[in-house]
C-alpha cells in the first residue's frame, strides 16, 4: 500500500471568514482529507482534494446502523505565526481505539497523523490567528457500504475536514450552569461510552434539550446502573476541587479518555496538585457543596478547553459553585493549556507539533 499522500487543489477557493466572525463549525476550509478501505485491498488511496458533498445510495450501512467514529483535534497559529497541532498522535490513537470497538478495520497511526498535517498545510492560511480563534479538525470513518444487513461493513471511507472556529465562549472563560440527571443515562460499561462515536452524541440530545428548557446549560451524566456516580458533563469530562484534592472520574469504560483531561492531570500533577481518579457520586458532591467544601467545578474539551462550572442543580437542589465565577484554579489550568497551545509558555511534555 502506497501512504504517499495525494493532493488535488480547489480550482475554486472560497472567501474566508474575518476572525472576530468565527463561530464554531459553520464553515468550512476549501479542501478535505479522503482514504477508502475496502475487504481485500485495505486502507488505500491517501489524498487531498477540494472539499466537496459525497453522493451515498440510501441503502448506506451508516445511514441506518451508525457505524461511525470521530475525532476532533485542533491545529493553533502563535503570535510567531507557527501552525502548531495540539497533541495529533494522541488524538490519531484514539480514533484507531473508536475504529475498534465499532469493527472498524484500524488506520496506520502515523498516517493518520499525516492526514492532520496534510490538510492542514494545504488549507494553512485558513488557520485564524485573532486570540481565541484555532483550525478545528474533524477526522471522522463512516461505513460505507451498501448493505441492510447488520454486520461490520466491508467498505470504509476516512474524511478529514476542518472548520475555523472562535472561543467556544466570546468572553473566554465563562462559568456554565449544569444540571444532573437521573432519568437519562450516556452509556454502561461494556457499551460504546469510551468510544467517540456517533451513538453517544446521539443519545445525549433528549437530556440536553431537557436541561436547556429548564435553564441550564449542560447535563451532569450519572452512572447507567445506580444512577448516582459521576460519568461526564455534556460532550465534556468533569474535574472538581474538594478542599485540595482534585477527583474525576476513573476511565473506566463508560467515559472517553479525553486528551484535554489527560493534559490537565499532568498539568496538576507537575504542580504538586494531589489528584485522584476516582468514583465519586452526585450525594458526595452535593454535600461538599453544602459544607462548604466543594471549591471549583469545571468541565475538560477540546472545543471549549476548559469550561468552569458556576451551579449545579440536583432534584430541586441548586449548589452555587465558586460563587458562580471561575476558580482560580480553573483559570490558571484554562492558561496553561491555551499557552501551550499558542506556544506562548514553554510545551515541556512535547505536546505541540509545528506545521
Ligand atoms: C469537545 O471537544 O469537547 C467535544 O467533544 C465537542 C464536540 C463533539 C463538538
Amino acid at each position: 500500500m502506497s501512504t504517499e499522500i495525494s493532493l488535488t487543489r480547489t480550482h475554486a477557493p472560497k472567501a474566508r471568514p474575518d476572525d472576530a466572525s468565527l463561530s464554531f463549525g459553520k464553515v468550512f476550509t476549501d479542501h478535505m482529507f479522503l482514504m477508502d478501505y475496502e475487504e481485500g485491498r485495505g486502507w488505500h488511496d491517501p489524498r487531498v482534494v477540494p472539499y466537496g458533498s459525497f453522493t451515498m445510495d440510501p441503502a448506506t450501512s451508516v445511514l441506518h446502523y451508525g457505524q461511525a467514529v470521530f475525532d476532533g483535534l485542533k491545529a493553533f497559529r502563535g503570535p510567531d505565526g507557527k501552525i502548531r497541532l495540539f497533541r495529533a498522535e494522541r488524538h490519531a490513537r484514539r480514533l484507531n481505539k473508536s475504529c475498534a470497538a465499532l469493527c472498524i478495520p484500524e488506520m496506520d497511526a502515523d498516517l493518520v497523523r499525516r492526514s492532520f498535517e496534510a490538510i492542514v498545510g494545504v488549507d494553512h492560511e485558513w488557520v485564524p490567528s485573532a486570540p481565541g480563534t484555532s483550525l478545528y479538525i474533524r477526522p471522522t470513518v463512516i461505513a460505507t457500504e451498501v448493505m441492510l444487513g447488520v454486520h461490520p461493513a466491508h467498505r470504509y471511507t476516512y474524511f478529514v475536514i476542518c472548520s475555523p472556529v472562535g472561543s467556544y465562549y466570546k468572553e473566554g472563560v465563562k462559568p456554565v450552569r449544569i444540571l444532573a440527571t437521573d432519568k437519562y443515562v450516556r452509556a454502561v460499561a461494556g457499551g460504546l461510552g469510551e468510544a467517540k462515536t456517533a451513538a453517544n452524541y446521539a443519545a445525549s440530545l433528549a437530556a440536553q434539550r431537557d436541561a436547556e428548557r429548564q435553564g441550564y446549560t449542560q447535563v451532569l451524566w450519572l452512572d447507567a446502573i445506580e444512577r448516582k456516580a459521576i460519568d461526564e458533563v455534556g460532550t465534556m469530562n468533569i474535574m472538581m476541587q474538594i478542599g485540595d484534592e482534585v477527583i474525576t472520574p476513573p476511565l473506566a469504560g463508560t467515559i472517553l479518555d479525553g486528551v484535554t483531561r489527560n493534559s490537565i492531570l499532568q498539568l496538576l500533577r507537575d504542580w504538586g496538585v494531589k489528584v485522584s481518579e476516582r468514583r465519586i457520586t452526585i450525594d458526595e458532591v452535593m454535600e461538599a457543596g453544602r459544607n462548604g467544601t466543594l471549591r471549583e467545578m469545571w468541565g475538560t474539551g477540546t472545543a471549549a478547553v476548559v469550561s468552569p462550572v458556576g451551579e449545579l442543580g440536583y432534584k430541586g437542589e441548586k449548589i452555587v459553585i465558586s460563587n458562580g465565577q471561575t476558580g482560580a484554579l480553573t483559570q490558571k489550568l484554562y492558561d496553561a493549556i491555551v499557552g501551550i497551545q499558542y506556544g506562548r509558555t514553554n510545551d515541556a511534555h512535547g505536546w505541540t507539533t509545528e506545521v
